[in-house]
């Protein structure tokens, strides 16, 4: 993926430095400090109730389930909806008796760069994947978490007040008229690491809560984010339906992929668990189909991960 042309174009337009952190900076620090295995995922948009904490935790889930030892990362101390549906899913394995995957997880605490590598490479160093879910604002520590990754993912809502964060569209023509201010400091980032010749950050967009029935709206949204996949260099992915379930299974710390262990809530919808597992088809990560698709899932799940489920 190149990220010369159009980024710089675009880039060139904005300076996007808060609270004194230039990109450059960011970047350097980062190149600086010692990587370790793990592969980071950062869940992360600009915009609030996007579905961050939502996707981050499926993620998380998805990937101990496939038997990878994953660390989770709330970087938000005010909400630590993470937080709050990870402890929930340890409970709810403890009170059904059954054997869940739990990713290792922790609550940033000091919003500090050099704390966020710091956890990553104590909590994490024998991770496979490190979920990062970051808050809805722009901050030191969002960016600092998207600079540290490998891979960034951001839902949207199929909403054009969602769109405008990543791209400008001309209200009459719909020209894509530049990049929004997340995709503006997303690009300033990327730019940066690939100045300092680390490897390019593969990001992917979603959309989150899609209605099933068609519309003029979401036909305009589809239509906006396709053309600009290409302009903002992101990945599409299938995205996620508006379900009542997952607001559900959420407050239990379950997800979708999880009922077939439960026969007290029996009532696994094939097309939710194929929708969760799409979301790592979309990650591209190479042999994950196979650990997906391929059925045996406990037989799959990992020791470290085996080690933390709850008797
Ligand atoms: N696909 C979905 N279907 C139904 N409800 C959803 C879906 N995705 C998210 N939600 C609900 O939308 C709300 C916001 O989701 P979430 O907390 O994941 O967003 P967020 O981007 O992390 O928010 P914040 O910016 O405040 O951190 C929650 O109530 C969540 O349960
Ligand atoms: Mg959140």
């Amino acid at each position: 993926m190149n990220v010369v042309t159009p980024i710089g174009e675009f880039a060139s337009r904005r300076d996007t430095t808060v609270d004194g952190e230039h990109p450059r900076n960011v970047i350097a620090d980062i190149a600086a400090r010692p990587r370790g295995q793990a592969r980071i995922i950062t869940v992360a948009n600009e915009k609030g109730g996007v579905g961050k904490s939502t996707v981050a935790f499926h993620l998380a889930v998805a990937l101990a389930d496939t038997g990878h030892k994953v660390l989770a990362i709330d970087l938000d101390r005010r909400q630590q909806t993470l937080t709050r549906t990870l402890t929930a899913r340890g409970g709810t394995a403890k009170r059904l008796g059954v054997r869940l995957p739990l990713p290792r997880h922790l609550l940033l605490q000091q919003q500090s760069g050099a704390q966020l590598c710091q956890e990553i490479a104590r909590a994490g160093w024998d991770c496979d994947f490190v979920v990062i879910d970051a808050a809805g604002h722009d901050s030191p520590i969002a960016r600092r978490a998207i600079a540290l990754a490998d891979l960034l993912v951001s839902p949207v809502n199929s909403s054009f007040a969602d769109l405008d964060l990543l791209g400008r569209f001309h209200p009459v023509s719909n020209k894509l008229l530049g990049p929004g201010c997340f995709a503006a400091t997303v690009t300033e980032l990327r730019q940066a690491r690939a100045d300092a010749g680390l490897p390019v950050l593969d990001w992917l967009v979603l959309q989150n809560r899609k209605r099933r029935e068609t519309s003029k709206n979401q036909d305009r949204v589809d239509t906006a984010l396709r053309r600009m996949a290409p302009r903002l260099d992101f990945r599409l992915g299938a995205g996620l339906f508006e379900r009542v379930a997952y607001r559900e299974l959420f407050l239990l710390g379950l997800t979708h992929i999880d009922l077939r262990r439960i026969p007290e809530l029996a009532r696994t919808k094939a097309v939710a668990t194929g929708e969760v597992m799409t979301l790592l088809d979309d990650l591209e990560i190479e042999g994950e189909a196979d650990g997906l698709l391929g059925g045996g899932v406990l037989e799959t799940v990992g020791t470290w991960n085996r080690a933390r489920v709850p008797a």
